[in-house]
C-alpha cells in the first residue's frame, strides 16, 4: 500500500471536517452579520468553533495528514509549512476574536471592526483548506500513479 492509501481513513475524516467546519463557519458568520445571537451564545458558539478548529489542526499536524501529502507530493513541502504557519496564526486570531466577541453584539463602530475581522479569518481560514485540497488532490493523483 502506498502512504497515502495507508492515510486513507485520515484523509476522508479531514475531508468531512472540512465540510462541517464550513458549514459552520457560514452559519456563525451569518448569524453575527444579521445580529441574531445574544452576547451569551455568542460566547459559547465562539469558544465551540475555537474547541473544533483546534482539534482540526491538531488532527491534520499530528495524525500524518501532511506527512503522507509531502511522501506522495515531496515537492509541496513548502506549500505544507505555509500551512503549519496559517494554523499558528488562526490559532492567535480566533482566540483573540473570541476574547473580544462581545463586541460583536455592540453598536458602535467597534462591531464593524469586529466584522471584518471575522470576515478576513472568514476568507483566510476558506483560502487555506482551499490550498489544502488542491494539495490533497494532487498527492493522490501521484499515488495513484506511483500505485499503477
Ligand atoms: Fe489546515
Ligand atoms: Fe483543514
Amino acid at each position: 500500500m502506498t502512504t497515502l492509501g495507508a492515510y486513507t481513513h485520515s484523509v476522508e475524516s479531514i475531508q468531512g471536517d472540512h465540510r462541517h467546519l464550513k458549514a459552520r463557519l457560514t452559519w456563525l458568520h451569518d448569524q453575527l452579520a444579521s445580529a441574531g445571537l445574544t452576547s451569551g451564545q455568542t460566547d459559547r458558539e465562539l469558544a465551540e468553533m475555537e474547541a473544533e478548529l483546534e482539534e482540526h489542526f491538531t488532527q491534520e499536524e499530528g495524525g500524518g495528514f501532511f506527512v503522507a501529502i509531502i511522501e506522495a507530493a515531496p515537492e509541496a513541502s513548502e506549500k505544507v509549512q505555509e500551512l503549519l504557519r496559517q494554523h499558528r496564526q488562526f490559532r492567535t486570531t480566533f482566540r483573540a476574536l473570541r476574547k473580544t466577541c462581545r463586541w460583536a453584539c455592540g453598536e458602535s463602530g467597534t462591531r464593524a471592526g469586529w466584522m471584518a475581522a471575522f470576515a478576513e479569518f472568514h476568507r483566510a481560514f476558506d483560502d487555506h483548506e482551499c490550498t489544502e485540497h488542491e494539495l490533497l488532490y494532487e498527492a493522490l493523483q501521484r499515488d495513484v500513479g506511483a500505485a499503477d
